[in-house]
């Protein structure tokens, strides 16, 4: 039988065709997109991965194509062989990358139907997410999502050029593991052949990049995948990717600066935006004081204003309470928001709600007068001294909450970006980069009634802070840093432990006994014992850097086959139950209902 191309080989993509082109016979080969009869000539769209072309089919040119044409349906698979054009004077399309040429057809073949689907391919037509996750192979045909991808793998290739000539060695470390505690919970898999064991699937190749280290090869990438069972939202899912490094024989400023020139290589290369290097950098107690967050979005300023001092005196109880009961009162002003009615007051109050606010105080500064409930607790001089620390100027609204310093911080650090969304001051197209350093080493964990790592256990104690580890742990900052883009974390990482002691001091003030540290941590506890380099490192996460470098709203746009919010795969229905067979080889018993 013959082959269903007979021969026929694509000469170009449907999308790069240029008027350059013009004169030449190609033959082109895709999906049709549409297909419009003008009761003679048939014009169709054809699409494959770099764009779509317009092809025509003329009855008075070509009589077989043109009623092949006229079978031509949505999605159909169609080659086709023809001549490049220039479109006739008033018809071209400025807004198509091919949009001054056609393909007038010579010869047509249908490679394959396909059947009504169930929602148009146009990008600008708005599809329920889970639809699109349910048929994802007809999803990814929209450009949106090719180029999102495109653009991803653009972006793995210059990451792998720029640590490669950086020295870097890209080495895989084994997904069938131990728990690697990155904070979240581990996804298991039960072992057939050592029954009632399982393996944790990795949150990070955290343990397996230092011993790494420790075996000498010095710079060690890997573009790998991490698994953490954690609550998902737009920026997270339960597997996603990391650009993983580890250097040995460095300290921070080495880490830094190699890592920023790789940023600024993705950046350059794959959209064309130039960043300044070195990036700024703000302390962790920085960043929250000015934006109550450790991810500070500093595209714009809108920043938090410690007020405590001038309001503890105050004849507002609600403030005084709270001052007086160690918290604190900070606020922000919403420049030209004195506009805003009761009801997005209202909508601002419960926003700051969800992250524990009691209350959001407000003042609209309106003919030159503090306007609002509260204003009459406070004396001319005292609002006086509040208009300054705000810098409060006519048609101003100011924000207030008073809580313990977490929950004001939050609320207010939250509230600053959400209203940055209304005011719109959240460009997609300004690339603002910091680096947060001088993390806190641990913090107490309220639940378990314990210290736990803020980065992780292999995170090193400032030098000055290490004799403090056991006295006074909150005080404590770590060698770790994030790099934060535009209010998002997109990296993080660390100077290790290298020395034995200091690792067994850190297992224990995170509550581990001996015991336990070692029938978790062994081999890295012997492995330091055994001539461990100074080293450290940082991870990147791969899925949000190319949400931001494509101005996507989720990471699920640019993962191929994503899981929805429940951690499910609608397309393959996974996770789904298994047979009894295979639940008796791995001796295990499901007391669950299914
Ligand atoms: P960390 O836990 O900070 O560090 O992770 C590094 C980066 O990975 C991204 N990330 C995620 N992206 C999508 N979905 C998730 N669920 C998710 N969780 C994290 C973030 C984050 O900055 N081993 C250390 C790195 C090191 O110390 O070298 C680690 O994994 O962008
Ligand atoms: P009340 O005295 O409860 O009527 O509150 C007066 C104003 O203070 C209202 O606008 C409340 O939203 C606000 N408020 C109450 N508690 C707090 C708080 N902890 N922080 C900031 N504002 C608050």
């Amino acid at each position: 039988m013959e082959d269903i191309l007979s021969g026929w080989k694509r000469s170009r993509y449907c999308g790069n065709l240029t008027k350059a082109d013009v004169g030449r016979e190609v033959i082109l080969m895709g999906w049709v997109l549409r297909r419009r009869d003008h009761g003679g000539l048939i014009f169709a769209d054809l699409r494959d991965r770099e764009g779509i072309a317009q092809i025509v089919f003329d009855p008075a040119k070509n009589a077989d194509a043109h009623n092949k044409a006229e079978a031509i349906r949505n999605e159909y698979v169609v080659a086709v062989k023809g001549e490049v054009i220039p479109r006739p004077e008033g018809t071209v399309n400025s807004a198509m990358k091919t949009g001054e040429v056609e393909v007038l057809v010579t010869e047509c073949k249908i490679l394959n139907r396909s059947k009504a689907l169930p929602f148009t391919l146009d990008d600008y037509v708005d599809v329920a997410e889970n639809i699109r996750l349910k048929y994802r192979y007809l999803d990814l045909r929209r450009p949106v999502l090719q180029q999102n991808l495109i653009l991803r793998s653009m972006v793995a290739q210059i990451t792998r050029q720029y640590l490669t000539e950086n020295g870097f060695l890209e080495i895989e470390t084994p997904f069938l593991t131990k728990s690697t505690p990155e904070g979240a919970r581990d996804f298991l898999v039960p072992s057939r052949i050592n029954q009632g064991n399982f393996y944790a699937l990795p949150q990070s190749p955290q343990i397996f990049k230092q011993i790494l280290m420790i075996s000498g090869f010095d710079r060690y990438f890997q573009i790998v995948r991490c698994f953490r069972d954690e609550d998902l939202r737009a920026d997270r899912q339960p597997e996603f990717t990391q650009i993983d490094c580890e250097m040995s024989f460095i300290d921070r400023e080495d880490i830094i600066s190699v890592m920023e020139g790789l940023i600024a290589k993705i950046f350059t290369v794959a959209k064309g935006v130039d960043v300044p290097l070195p990036m700024p950098r703000m302390t962790y107690a920085e960043a929250i004081r000015r934006f109550g967050v450790d991810n500070p979005d500093v595209r714009f300023g809108l920043e938090l204003v410690e007020l405590t001092d001038i309001v503890k005196g105050a004849g507002f109880k609600v403030f005084a309470d709270v001052a007086a009961s160690g918290g604190i009162i900070k606020g922000l002003n919403a420049k030209g928001c004195a506009r805003f009615s009761r009801k997005e007051i209202d909508d601002l109050t419960e926003f700051a709600k969800i992250y524990g606010a009691k209350g959001l105080a407000y003042v609209k500064i309106e003919e030159g007068q503090w306007h609002s409930p509260i204003a009459k607790f406070f004396s001319a001089e005292e609002i006086a001294t509040m208009n300054q620390a705000f810098g409060a100027e006519e048609g101003d609204l100011l924000l207030f909450v008073a809580d313990k310093p977490k929950v004001v911080n939050d609320s207010l650090g939250k509230l600053r970006n959400h209203l940055a969304g209304i005011l719109g001051l959240s460009d997609k197209n300004t690339f603002k980069f910091v680096w947060i350093t001088d993390f806190p080493l641990l913090e107490w964990d309220e639940d378990e009634k314990r210290w736990a790592a803020v980065h992780h256990p292999f995170t090193a104690p400032m030098d000055e802070d290490l004799e403090k580890v056991e006295s006074d742990p909150g005080s404590c900052r770590a060698k770790a840093y994030d790099l934060v883009l535009n209010g998002n974390e997109i990296g993080g990482g660390s100077i290790r432990i290298h020395q034995q002691h200091v690792q067994s001091l850190m297992f224990s003030m995170l509550g581990l006994s001996e015991e336990e540290a070692r029938a978790k941590f062994g081999f890295l506890l012997d492995a330091l014992e055994c001539g461990t380099p100074p080293h450290g490192g940082i991870a990147f996460g791969m899925d949000r850097l190319i949400m931001l470098l494509t101005g996507s709203d989720s990471i699920r746009d640019v993962i191929a086959f994503p899981k929805t919010q429940k951690g499910a795969c609608l397309m393959s229905e996974a996770p789904s139950p298994v047979d009894a067979k295979q639940l008796r080889e791995l001796a295990l018993k499901v007391t669950v209902k299914q």
